[in-house]
């Protein structure tokens, strides 16, 4: 079985294909010569994945995936969520993005945050969406500097420590996209006997 992975993430290639088996292949945009921007204006992580996955589908007509992520912290009514890439604005960087998190936090007691990726699958012209979470708090302040994104500022529930104070191995058997890729492999492996 062959399948579009509708990124060009290298650590997200990487990380499907570390777990997919090996008699389902996967291509990245890369490899179809796509070059398009493709959008992402829904406002739901469901309703993202799925205009990604939508778009290669109609125009590839091969079978492919995509996926979606946010950050939902409780106190902030689920903000930054499906903004979580561009929440201080358009070309902000990682740290602007956590300084903004971390100033409209200040005072609040309440830490609560998830990170939730939902991943988009459209096989045959039929769609199946797998979602990944994983619970925890958002800390007062950055602590380490492996991964990426919002990882100094987010603890998993049950450690002691930031998604950017683990090896990366030791984050993806937890993490939101860990878990969602996992729940797709599951899938990909009942209908690929
Ligand atoms: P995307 O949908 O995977 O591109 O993620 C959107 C945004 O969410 C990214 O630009 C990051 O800011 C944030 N994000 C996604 N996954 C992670 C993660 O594993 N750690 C920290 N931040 C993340």
């Amino acid at each position: 079985m062959q399948l579009i992975f509708a990124t060009n993430n290298p650590h997200k290639l990487f990380e499907v294909k570390s777990i997919l088996s090996s008699n389902i292949k996967i291509l990245s945009l890369k490899d179809i010569n796509c070059t398009d921007e493709i959008p992402e204006t829904a406002d739901t992580l469901e309703g993202n994945a799925l205009q990604k996955a939508h778009f290669i589908y109609d125009r590839y007509k091969q079978n492919c995936f995509a996926d979606d992520t946010g950050l939902e912290i409780e106190a902030l009514n689920g903000r930054p969520g499906v903004y979580s890439a561009r929440y201080a604005g358009e070309g902000c960087n990682f740290d602007d993005n956590m300084n903004k998190v971390l100033n409209e936090m200040n005072g609040m007691l309440n830490r609560k945050a998830s990170f939730r990726t939902v991943i988009a699958l459209i096989l045959n012209g039929k769609e199946y969406l797998f979602e990944g979470k994983v619970d925890g708090e958002i800390l007062k302040e950055k602590k380490g500097i492996v991964g990426f994104g919002y990882d100094p500022i987010f603890q998993p529930a049950g450690f002691n420590k930031t998604f950017a104070e683990m090896a990366t191995d030791e984050k993806n058997r937890i993490s939101h996209r860990g878990r969602s890729i996992q729940k797709l492999v599951d899938f990909l492996k009942t209908i690929n006997q």
